[in-house]
């Protein structure tokens, strides 16, 4: 059975993105559970976020993971805070590769300044938003086996280092 690919890591860090080239690579198909959440849903993650609240939009993304975890042959790029729920990350690895993606505060801001999707970052402060995040979530990426810097490398070199790191 292959096993599913599973990107992890900080909004803007190129999970959607890269995800998307990866399966496309590996013959794997996509999933991005946002998107996902979105359709299964009928709402946006904005909306989740502002009508119903962050707790259901987390128990959402908490279902998917589980549905997702019983399915092979995938890559999904998670959401942000997926890997926050230590459930989610027990389940993820149950089949998966866990693989992060990061990139420095300066990148991740400009990646993510004309991007409506992320009602965490869009209260106050851009900047002050990334920096505090970052600094609460230390540590919870840390659950990946392979972490790779998107903002160092190219988007073909990133793309290569996790294909050799799979091989
Ligand atoms: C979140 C990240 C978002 C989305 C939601 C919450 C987070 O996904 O799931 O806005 O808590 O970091 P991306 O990482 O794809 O932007």
């Amino acid at each position: 059975m292959k096993k599913n690919i599973i990107l992890i890591g900080f909004m803007g860090t190129g999970k959607s993105s890269l995800g998307r080239h990866l399966a496309r690579r590996l013959g794997y198909k996509f999933v991005d559970t946002d998107s996902a959440i979105e359709e299964i849903t009928g709402k946006t993650v904005e909306q989740i976020f502002r009508k119903d609240g962050e707790i259901r939009f987390r128990s959402e993304e908490k279902l998917l993971v589980r549905k997702l975890s019983r399915r092979a042959g995938l890559v999904v790029a998670t959401g942000g805070g997926t890997v926050l729920d230590r459930e989610n990350v027990e389940i993820l690895r149950q089949n998966g590769v866990l693989i992060c993606l990061t990139a420095a505060p300066e990148v991740i801001f400009q990646r993510v300044k004309n991007k409506k999707r992320r009602p965490l970052l869009s209260r106050g402060d851009l900047w002050e938003n990334i920096v505090r995040l970052l600094h609460e979530r230390a540590g919870a990426y840390e659950v990946a086996e392979f972490t790779v810097d998107t903002g160092e490398l190219g988007f073909d070199e990133v793309l290569h280092q996790i294909i050799n790191y799979l091989q």
